[in-house]
């Protein structure tokens, strides 16, 4: 039997008028049929014009070709590369307005997925909404018929790099060296051998972790130095899997520092450790985690998915005693490092898999009365459901996911007696349609 022919998209532009917001950042509407479409580029309340980019069962996809009336919050995007390039998805709305956006977000996780309501919604943290991302993997391409060597993000509606020569997000030191990266690359002899650059800025400095498939010529290994030297950033290859990682030469070896001023702390880290993409709202956001955890030197603390001590010190300067726990071994030694470093003697760390149902170890027979969980984006649903048996009074959730957070909202309130006090959405991501929160508990 042969294959069903897809019927193709049509090409002419539809009108719409734009509901609401995707959790994406895309616009909802529905088509003549009554189905819904997903159209990127567009703002609520909006009419537009659209081209249809996919076709699914359940939903359409678009993209803007023409906005007829527009919202009142459309801006017009700061990035050329902004309708193609896929690393941004808001940038056509207000950056208030963004954040407002993402406040709503949550409240809608908590209610539909959680079935709870914070007693207060915090104001929302924001800062500087451009040159804030100091982590980034850019993809890297040699395409001959592109002009050469492409370094960024995909595209919106391919799996393909974008061409870009700049990126308004990245801290300008790697941002605005876009063009300089391309043309860096098209030069090499081993060109297509270059599978991406991982990005790693700390307080004063940037390194660049270039993924060689191939070892280099010593040719190529000279313009890199060159290039490295010249634009004040630090290479770094890394031939096969993380551990090999390594300075290009000794006069590109780096230690990458951050400082969390209102502690008076500083951290050591590894490019390749993760370290909050945004320094500006680590800055805020961990002293509002510690105000809401309102800590004393009575106070034993759990701060679960730890990574190398972010929020742990903090809270050992003011708590009696606290354990971190994270999964990532390198990452509980650097966070024994920074305690080290910083003259902390109240804190201890542990390897642990916080996603094991069967999770055990000294750490977790203590006595805690308050606790921090900063979990990746699935959630800490499984260390949740041992709060009954921790039960502390107080806990403080960051979340990069409101979707696991309001489930494990649901968990806490709903079975375990909590109430969510107070929660609220902190820009850690703008131009994004990621949303980061915090969110208050007490029993
Ligand atoms: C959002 S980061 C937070 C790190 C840290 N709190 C900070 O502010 O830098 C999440 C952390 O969870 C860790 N992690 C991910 N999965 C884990 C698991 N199954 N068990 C324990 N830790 C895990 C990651 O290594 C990462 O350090």
């Amino acid at each position: 039997m042969g294959r069903r022919r897809r019927k193709p998209l049509p090409q002419e532009p539809i009108d719409a008028t734009i509901e609401s917001l995707a959790h994406d950042g895309k616009g909802i509407a529905h088509n003549e049929e009554g189905k819904v479409v997903f159209i990127s580029g567009a703002l609520p309340g909006e009419q537009i014009r659209y081209k249809m980019t996919g076709r699914r069962r359940s939903f359409d996809s678009g993209e803007v070709v023409e906005v007829v009336t527009a919202s009142e919050d459309r801006v017009e995007p700061p990035c050329p590369h902004f309708h193609g390039c896929g690393g941004c998805s808001l940038q056509q709305m207000a950056p208030q307005a963004q954040i407002a956006f993402k406040q709503q977000s949550l409240l809608d996780n908590f209610e539909r997925l959680g079935k709870v309501t914070p007693e207060t919604v915090l104001p929302p943290l924001s800062d500087i909404d451009h040159g804030y991302r100091r982590k980034a993997r850019l993809g890297v391409r040699y395409v001959p018929k592109k002009g050469g060597a492409l370094v960024g993000f995909r595209e919106k509606s391919s799996g393909y790099l974008t061409v870009m020569d700049s990126c308004r997000v990245l801290v300008p030191a790697v941002g605005e060296r876009i063009a300089a990266l391309r043309a860096l690359i098209s030069d090499l002899e081993q060109c297509n051998k270059i599978a991406q650059i991982e990005v790693a800025c700390d307080d004063t400095q940037c390194v660049l972790v270039f993924r060689n498939l191939e070892p280099l010529p010593e040719g190529d290994l000279e313009k890199l130095d060159l290039f490295g030297k010249e634009h004040q950033l630090n290479i770094y290859l890394q031939p096969k899997g993380p551990d090999t990682v390594a300075p290009l030469n000794a006069s590109h070896e780096t230690t990458l520092s951050y400082r969390l001023e209102s502690f008076d702390l500083r951290y050591q880290f590894l490019p390749t450790d993760f370290t909050q993409v945004n320094a500006g709202i680590n800055q805020k956001m961990v002293p509002m985690a510690v105000e809401l955890l309102e800590l004393s030197a009575e106070d034993k603390v759990l701060d679960l998915f730890c990574g190398l001590g972010n929020f742990t010190l903090p809270v050992a300067r003011q708590a009696g005693q606290v354990v971190g726990v994270e999964g990532d071994e390198a990452l509980v030694q650097r966070a024994r490092d920074n305690a080290a470093l910083n003259e902390i003697s109240n804190a201890e760390f542990y390897a642990v898999d916080l996603q094991d149902e069967e999770m055990g170890g000294v750490w977790l027979n203590s006595r805690y009365n308050k606790v921090l969980l900063d979990p990746p984006r699935s959630g800490a649903l499984e260390i949740v459901q041992k709060m009954k048996k921790i039960n502390p009074e107080r806990i403080v959730y960051v979340s990069c996911n409101p979707a696991t957070l309001a489930r494990d909202a649901d968990e806490l309130v709903n079975n375990q007696g909590y109430r969510l006090i107070s929660a609220g959405a902190m820009d850690m991501f703008p131009h994004t349609a990621h949303v980061e929160s915090i969110a208050l508990f007490v029993k």
